[in-house]
């Protein structure tokens, strides 16, 4: 979960990473009263978007008064920055500023560490630094058991070229940025820029934290961080229905147990689709896993019925330790559940195989549903479910 710069300054607050002043708004009105509560004489209004370049794309302004701040409100809210609505701002105290320095932590998968990476050049795109000019770019793994250690952090500044006496001051900053990485379970933590300001102090003027989803359940407050408004909305149903399911542009609904089958059950789709004029793809990823039983099914046809975009549906079945036939059990339940419900049922075509496979048809073909189809193969049944998408 990626975080807005204002929570991520939050966050920095609360690990005593030293950060300005912020408050969000929605409106100019808002923004001249978070000003006048700031009581600077320089402020700064950014878009608070979830993309990278708003400085260039005109969204983050100085203002040198309340009355200001509001007018660089009304030119900010509403803006487009790369495909996002600016809706909320934050109006931050400003800095002014001697030096911009870039500093990141993030996970390295593949060398199995964490990697921290600084550079006296911030501000700029780092991207374009680390392309160009890759010697200004500190790159140092370190183990994720030692953590980022005094002189670790010690190291990475004087590498990065820093004088010893701003050394000194970094390395408190770099550790409580670690110390956030770590205690919030972050999977990145980036501050570009971090600067130094005329009178020599240190702080993190800008925010990237990116939070792992998986580690959420250790943090009962970073439910409040997710942003439920910009969620597609099958996506947080799903979510609260507790399944594995990311939406996707095409039309064909697609169920199946076990990530890996999915993901082929999606590509055989999309495959099949080629042979008709309308082309129709895969309309989700749904992976109800190992719980295929009746309510896990009505559950996620439930899901798949709401998308509007969805015309049929593939359910794409290997019994393992689920055997078929609590399979076809739990899709003739379901569908008696979703009737229930008046959720209308699109048609389907269902592949068993695997455990317990032949009794598994058997009980599809006695429940008769009217919208039911069944096929033998994989193949087979991916280039039904995509015929009927076409036809409907
Ligand atoms: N509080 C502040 N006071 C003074 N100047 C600021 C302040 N915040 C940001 N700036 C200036 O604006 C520039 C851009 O700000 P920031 O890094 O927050 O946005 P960005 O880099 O354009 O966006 P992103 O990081 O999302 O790509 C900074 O490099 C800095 O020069
Ligand atoms: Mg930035």
């Amino acid at each position: 979960m990626d975080l807005y710069e204002y929570q991520a300054r939050d966050l920095f607050s609360a690990h005593d990473v030293p950060v300005l002043q912020g408050i969000v708004a929605t409106n100019p009105e808002q923004a001249k009263q978070a000003a006048e509560k700031i009581n600077s004489d320089l402020f700064v209004v950014k878009a608070q978007v979830k993309t990278g370049g708003r400085g260039k794309a005109g969204g983050v302004k100085l203002a040198k008064s309340p009355a200001e701040v509001a007018e660089k409100a009304e030119e900010i809210l509403g803006l487009d920055i790369k495909g996002h609505t600016v809706k909320t701002i934050m109006v931050a105290e400003g800095a002014d500023i001697a030096e911009e320095y870039y500093f990141s932590i993030l996970l390295d998968r593949t060398k199995r560490r964490y990697l921290a990476m600084c550079s006296k050049e911030g501000g700029v795109e780092i991207e374009t630094l680390a392309a160009e000019q890759p010697e200004k770019l500190v790159r140092k793994n370190f183990s994720p058991l030692s953590g980022l250690t005094n002189d670790i952090a010690r190291d990475i500044a004087k590498e990065a070229g820093f004088s010893d006496e701003e050394t000194e001051q970094l390395v408190p900053v770099f550790r409580k940025l670690y110390e956030v990485y770590e205690q919030e379970d972050a999977q990145l933590v980036e501050v570009n820029p971090l600067v130094k300001t005329d009178d020599g102090r240190i702080i993190a003027l800008d925010g990237k934290v990116s939070l792992d989803d998986n580690a959420l359940f250790r943090h009962g407050d970073h439910a409040n961080l997710e942003d439920v408004e910009a969620a597609d909305p099958l996506e947080r149903r799903a979510k609260e229905l507790d399944l594995n399911y990311v939406k996707l542009d095409g039309s064909v609904g697609v169920i199946g147990n076990g990530a890996g089958l999915v993901m082929s059950t999606l590509d055989v789709t999309a495959y099949a689709g080629e042979e008709f004029g309308s082309k129709p793809k895969p309309a989700n990823f749904l992976d109800i896993g190992g719980g295929a039983n009746a309510k896990v099914m009505a559950n996620g046809l439930e899901v798949i019925f709401s998308d509007e975009q969805v015309k049929s549906v593939f359910v794409n079945v290997f019994g393992g330790i689920t055997a078929c036939d609590e399979v076809a059990n739990g899709i003739v339940q379901a569908n008696k559940i979703l009737a229930d419900q008046g959720i209308q049922a699109k048609p389907m075509v269902v592949r068993l195989d695997g455990n317990n496979a032949e009794l598994g048809r058997k009980i599809l073909s006695e429940a008769d549903l009217a919208h039911v189809e069944q096929a033998s193969t994989m193949d087979e049944a991916a280039r039904r479910a995509a015929e009927l998408a076409d036809q409907a």
